[in-house]
């Protein structure tokens, strides 16, 4: 039916990546897939142990921005298809070190779009470069003003969203200069099992659990559009399959909350789940300085995706967000893991103590 294909999947050991390698592990066993990570802090292999063992499933450890190590991989693994999530993705991080921002997002996917360019040598027949990316190119919304669509200007305004910007800008270069074929998908906030803790979600989880402050930037009233990770790994898929080559689709989850309504529910999810008093844990919420450059809303039209391919969000949030804290409560092994170490300086960093 689909053939066989060699996937080379970047940032596969990272939270989206890990959910779209085992989603295409499963879906397809024709599919030969290689994951290549740098296992960075955000990488990590416990995300993919009970994959790693299947047959079409290869794991490299290597950077993106090594160059002639990418070209090896195309050869070694005579690759068709990539599907490039590898990134610096935390945009607090960005705001400390826009280096790392630039040289992996953005150097990073050059060095992919070029290894493929060379591999493939003019013969584009079933091949594909699918990149990822986010809503958070478009910049930011006012309240009442239509969401993103697939022809909103770019307006980047954090490091992170200006190399994730930049990256999408040289996807369609290659497009349109090398005839490359790509596809590219904007995304709104995932959330679910393996995300790293310093993204909103888990890290409020995994602080009422230690009963550590929650800290609200600002007001609390930015507003974000949650989808489910898992429907994020199968719009990739619906995208990777049957998407309009050179095309650009928005994946979004028609789920807009406002951070403190959204803090407020995972309150009350944490304290069901952990078996406290209802409200209990409201007062760890703290009032902080708000992030600098602080976009205030970002919300995703995916009319074109769901007309034109027939996806749209499976799980409904309240199911989703039970999903998920009870997930983390379920593997505290994997929070104290990936707690340990490092994430301390970051975490003192951040939010002091
Ligand atoms: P993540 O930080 O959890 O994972 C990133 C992965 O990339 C890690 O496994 C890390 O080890 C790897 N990596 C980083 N630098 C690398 C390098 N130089 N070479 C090889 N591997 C490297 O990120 P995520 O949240 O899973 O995001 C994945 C992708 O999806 C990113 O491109 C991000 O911009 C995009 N995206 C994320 C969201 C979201 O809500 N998290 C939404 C839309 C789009
Ligand atoms: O929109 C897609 C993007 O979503 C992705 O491209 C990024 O990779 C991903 O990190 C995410 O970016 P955000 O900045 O929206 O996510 P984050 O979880 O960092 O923050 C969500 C909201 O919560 C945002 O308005 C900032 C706020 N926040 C965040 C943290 C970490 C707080 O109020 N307190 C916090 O401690």
């Amino acid at each position: 039916k689909m053939g066989r294909k060699n996937i080379l999947i970047t940032g596969g050991a990272g939270f989206i990546g890990s959910h779209v390698v085992r989603h295409f592990i499963n879906s397809y066993p024709e599919y030969k897939i290689i994951n290549v990570d740098a296992l960075t802090y955000a990488g990590n292999l416990l995300n993919l142990k009970d994959i790693e063992d299947r047959e079409n499933y290869t794991f490299v450890k290597a950077d993106i921005c090594d160059f002639s190590e990418m070209q090896n991989l195309f050869r070694k693994y005579e690759i068709d298809s990539v599907i490039h999530l590898a990134a610096e993705s935390h945009v607090d991080r960005s705001i400390t070190d826009p280096f790392s921002f630039a040289r992996t997002n953005i150097m990073g996917t050059l060095n992919l779009l070029q290894a493929a360019r060379e591999y493939w040598n003019n013969d584009f027949s079933n091949k594909l470069f699918y990149h990822v990316s986010t809503d958070e190119v478009y910049g930011s919304l006012e309240f009442g003003e239509h969401p993103f669509t697939e022809t909103t200007s770019y307006d980047p305004h954090s490091p992170y969203s200006a190399s994730k910007a930049s990256s999408d800008h040289f996807v369609r270069a290659y497009r349109d200069t090398y005839g490359l074929p790509i596809v590219i998908s904007n995304c709104s906030n995932n959330y679910g099992p393996y995300q790293f803790p310093e993204k909103l979600i888990p890290l409020f989880i995994n602080n009422i659990r230690h009963n550590k402050p929650l800290p609200v930037y600002g007001k609390g009233e930015n507003v974000r559009d949650w989808l489910y990770v898992e429907d994020h790994a199968k719009a990739i898929d619906v995208i990777f399959h049957k998407g309009k080559r050179g095309d650009t689709y928005n994946i979004g989850g028609l789920n807009e909350w406002k951070n403190i309504d959204l803090i407020h529910q995972v309150v009350k999810v944490c304290d069901k789940l952990l078996g406290r008093a209802e409200g209990e844990s409201e007062k760890l919420i703290t009032y902080v300085t708000d992030r600098a450059g602080h976009d205030l809303r970002y919300a995703i039209d995916a009319t074109k995706l769901t007309s034109e391919l027939g996806w749209k969000p499976s799980l409904q949030f309240e199911e989703g967000l039970e999903k998920t804290v009870r997930w983390y409560l379920d593997n505290q092994d994997w929070l104290d893991h990936v707690t340990s170490g490092e994430y301390m300086n970051y975490y003192k960093q951040m939010y002091g103590e």
